[in-house]
């Protein structure tokens, strides 16, 4: 079962960017850890990170094309990108899984960030746990599969 892990803007910044917030793991090693957390479950994971809100459409658009699920950590597009979330919307109206993750909690923090336009069109949400939000959101694609 393939899974694109996709990460929004400056979340390649992770380890120097607010680490109070975000903790101290770098974009290498969050990527380290899925890639692990991955083979535990029987998952073929592939992590990719850009700030670019074009390349994340696109390549939502090769999730339904190549039949992967998703992992999708939208960042601040998560709050106002309406191209994202008709994106995400093709995923999970095409009967692939798409869940949407946080690394904090956005409803401990600003008000702009308790909206989420992706939200409404996500199998689900995994938000506050660090890390381990990927890894609660792998392991949650992998029981819905069966596996
Ligand atoms: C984030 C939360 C967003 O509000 C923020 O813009 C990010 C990261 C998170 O993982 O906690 O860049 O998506």
């Amino acid at each position: 079962t393939r899974v694109l892990v996709l990460n929004g803007p400056n979340l390649g910044r992770l380890g120097v960017r607010e680490p109070e917030v975000y903790g101290s793991a770098t974009h290498a090693e969050l990527t380290a850890s899925a890639q692990a957390w991955a083979s535990e479950l029987g998952l073929d994971v592939e992590v990719r990170q850009s700030d670019d809100e074009s390349e994340l459409v696109g390549w939502l658009h090769e999730a339904v094309d190549a039949r992967a699920h998703v992992v999708l950590n939208p960042a601040a597009f998560t709050h106002y990108s309406y191209a994202l979330r008709d994106a995400a919307a093709q995923v999970t109206k095409g009967g692939l899984l798409l869940v949407e993750v946080h690394l904090s909690n956005p409803y401990a923090r600003e008000e702009f960030r308790h909206r989420s336009v992706i939200g409404g069109v996500a199998t689900g949400t995994v938000a506050g746990f660090g890390p381990d939000s990927y890894r609660l959101a792998l392991s949650a694609i992998a029981s819905r599969l069966g596996g």
